[in-house]
């Protein structure tokens, strides 16, 4: 996954939000067709030269192609490892300013091992901050501590984690807003790791880039969301950190590729990379629309996202 041109496909959507996206074009949200779906992703052919590892959901970690061939050996056939969302979600937290938890870590340690079993050898646990709603301090310490827990707990079952604080786009702060929080974010997040002894040459993190809130006047182009978080992760993140893999956070597809073209433009000392679900995906679900007779025509948009976002990370990617 930190090899020279390679990335991670998100596709470890909950029930519900997959359920979202599928409603969105038209397909009722059942079982069989979140499995369509996943195995368009799935099967399509050349992925693992630009993609080293699939996160998936639960479900899907035990499902399997038309075929019979399980999802898990599909995935190594074409050379990505399979990886699994660890956490349960986010739910409101107590005596905050609206801000929510991320619950999962009761019987983590039992289900990562059986998590190893079938197959995964990597994870996600992600957390959200809201800028907005603050963020609070004990919203900021608590997404910290629990992301610490959860690695420590899964370099243990001998998965590696991937810590993902998003911090999200919503709102109409300015990019130095941004820096000042993700700054804030990740201090705080590095402080547990270490506390908790999680080895930094181990472990992926998956921010957010630093740019304007999705509803600020002022935009940032490319080479100022480079610099802004090139500054923040060379302030904060040690540089044995075995990979930084972007989520794409509800930017457009073509912003996300740039950005983290424009990343890999300036010397850094880790591998700068993807770990996108939307920025993948959205123009793939559209185009297949539960419709199997476009299920080529959706998995060559997924190798052509795949591939741009590839050249993004060795920073030779032209629009
Ligand atoms: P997006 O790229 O759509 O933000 O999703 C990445 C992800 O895995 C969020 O947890």
């Amino acid at each position: 996954m930190t090899k020279p041109g390679k990335g991670i496909l998100a596709m470890d959507e909950s029930n519900a939000t997959c359920g979202t996206r599928l409603e969105g074009v038209g397909v009722e949200n059942t079982e069989e067709n979140r499995r369509r779906y996943r195995e368009l992703l799935i099967s399509t052919k050349g992925m693992g030269e630009y993609v080293g590892g699939a996160i998936l959901f639960e479900e899907t970690l035990y499902q399997s192609c038309k075929d019979g061939t399980s999802f898990v050996d599909a995935l190594r056939k074409e050379g990505m490892y399979p990886g699994i969302k660890v956490d349960k979600g986010l739910r409101p937290l107590a005596n905050s300013n609206g801000e929510s938890w991320c619950q999962g870590l009761d019987g983590l340690a039992e289900r990562a091992a059986e998590y190893y079993k079938q197959g995964a050898r990597f994870c996600k646990w992600r957390s959200v901050v809201s800028i907005p709603a603050g963020p609070s301090k004990i919203a900021v310490t608590d997404c910290a501590y629990g992301l610490a827990r959860y690695a420590a707990i899964c370099q243990n079952a001998g998965l590696v984690p991937i810590v993902e604080p998003e911090i999200l786009l919503d709102g109409d702060h300015d990019i130095d807003r941004n820096f000042e929080v993700a700054s804030m974010v990740w201090a705080e997040t590095f402080k547990y790791l270490a506390d908790n002894n999680v080895k930094f040459d181990r472990m992926l993190l998956k921010p957010s880039m630093v740019a304007p809130g999705a509803d600020c006047t002022k935009k940032s182009n490319a080479k100022e969301v480079a610099a802004y978080t090139l500054k923040m992760l060379n302030s904060r993140v040690p540089p044995e950190t075995a990979g930084i893999m972007f989520l794409s956070g509800g930017l457009s597809e073509l912003d996300s590729t740039m950005y983290l073209n424009a990343m890999n433009q300036q010397p850094n000392p880790w591998h700068v990379s993807f770990s996108y679900a939307r920025a993948l995906q959205n123009s793939v679900i559209k185009t297949w629309a539960g419709d199997d007779s476009r299920t080529a025509e959706a998995q060559e948009i997924l190798l052509r996202r795949a591939r741009e976002n590839s050249e993004a990370q060795r920073g030779v990617f032209d629009v």
